[in-house]
């Protein structure tokens, strides 16, 4: 028997836009759910006409979390069997979003509920609506905040925020969740879009290949010692000078100092006029 299509994909100017698609029950995530993350995501990690993927809710909710029925419920009813393949699907594709290959942004339209911390912190940045509501519902429903959603808010934000949203389990807005920086901006629901599609292409200017070693350099050093950081940090360029094939950095130098067509200071060196295409890596 086939799945019902419960995450829809379209491919536009190198964006990827991955939505949440069961707006009929909020977009909670089911098994279902995160299976077809995972192939969506294992679809677009490498394509050559994706540079940015963006994570959106279809309806009015971004995602009302793990869905209580089809996901605690009916798995724990198979027993640790099923609750464990369950967690594996979810928690998978999380960690897949968390250092997928190209820069991710989450676009929060509306309800971000508990599980939905874990894709909304796996996504690189955050813009959401003033309009959307943030919150950890889990002691509402008499458990703590798990699969690594306590996690995420002790890494995003200072203890007295995540302890708050912790205990209270009360809403916040989308202006709220940007001045606390659980996101990087809030902007009015019928901007969100267009916002959204900027900062997609501000990313698609960028060396690709400096994009994914400087995203996954960002989540790695944070439990590094300065030594290990600063370590890991020139063996890190010195990997992503193999993988560009278009040698960016030095073209980058070259239309800099050699052509003076660009600041660096003031925005990305020209792409299109490195020897061939960014490489992958
Ligand atoms: N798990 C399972 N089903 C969910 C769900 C979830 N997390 N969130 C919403 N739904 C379902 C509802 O049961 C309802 O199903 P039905 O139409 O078959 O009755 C449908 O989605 C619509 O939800 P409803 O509550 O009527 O919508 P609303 O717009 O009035 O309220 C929410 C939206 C998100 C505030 C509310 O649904 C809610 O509190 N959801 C649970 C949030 C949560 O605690 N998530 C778990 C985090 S781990």
């Amino acid at each position: 028997m086939s799945e019902d299509q419960v995450v829809s994909v379209r491919v536009e100017d190198r964006i990827a836009w991955v939505k949440f698609a069961r707006p009929e029950k909020r977009n909670a995530m089911n098994p279902a759910l995160n299976r077809q993350m995972m192939e969506v995501l294992d679809d677009l990690e490498y394509r050559d006409d994706v540079g940015v993927l963006v994570l959106g809710g279809e309806g009015n909710s971004w995602s009302a979390g793990m869905d209580l029925k089809e996901y605690f419920r009916e798995t724990e009813a198979q027993g640790l069997r099923g609750v464990r393949k369950s967690q594996r699907e979810s928690y998978g594709w999380f960690r897949r979003l968390r250092w997928f290959h190209k820069p991710t942004i989450a676009m929060v339209n509306g309800w971000c509920f508990g599980g939905g911390f874990g894709p909304l912190f796996a996504c690189d940045l955050a813009i959401c609506a003033d309009e959307a509501q943030f919150g950890l519902s889990e002691i509402n429903w008499g458990i703590l905040p798990g699969g690594g959603v306590t996690k995420v808010v002790v890494d995003l934000l200072p203890m007295r925020d995540a302890m708050w949203l912790t205990l209270t389990g009360e809403l916040i807005d989308g202006k709220q969740a940007s001045a606390m920086r659980l996101v990087n901006e809030s902007v009015p629901l019928d901007r969100l879009e267009a916002r959204t599609t900027e900062v997609a292409k501000l990313l698609l200017k960028k060396n690709s290949v400096a994009l994914k070693f400087a995203k996954d350099a960002v989540r790695r050093v944070g439990v590094m010692t300065y030594d290990e950081a600063e370590d890991y940090l020139v063996r890190m360029q010195e990997a992503a000078n193999f993988h560009d094939k278009t040698d960016g950095r030095k073209e980058g130098i070259r239309q800099f100092i050699d052509e003076k067509s660009y600041k660096p200071g003031l925005g990305a060196y020209d792409l299109d006029k490195a020897a061939g295409k960014p490489g992958q890596g």
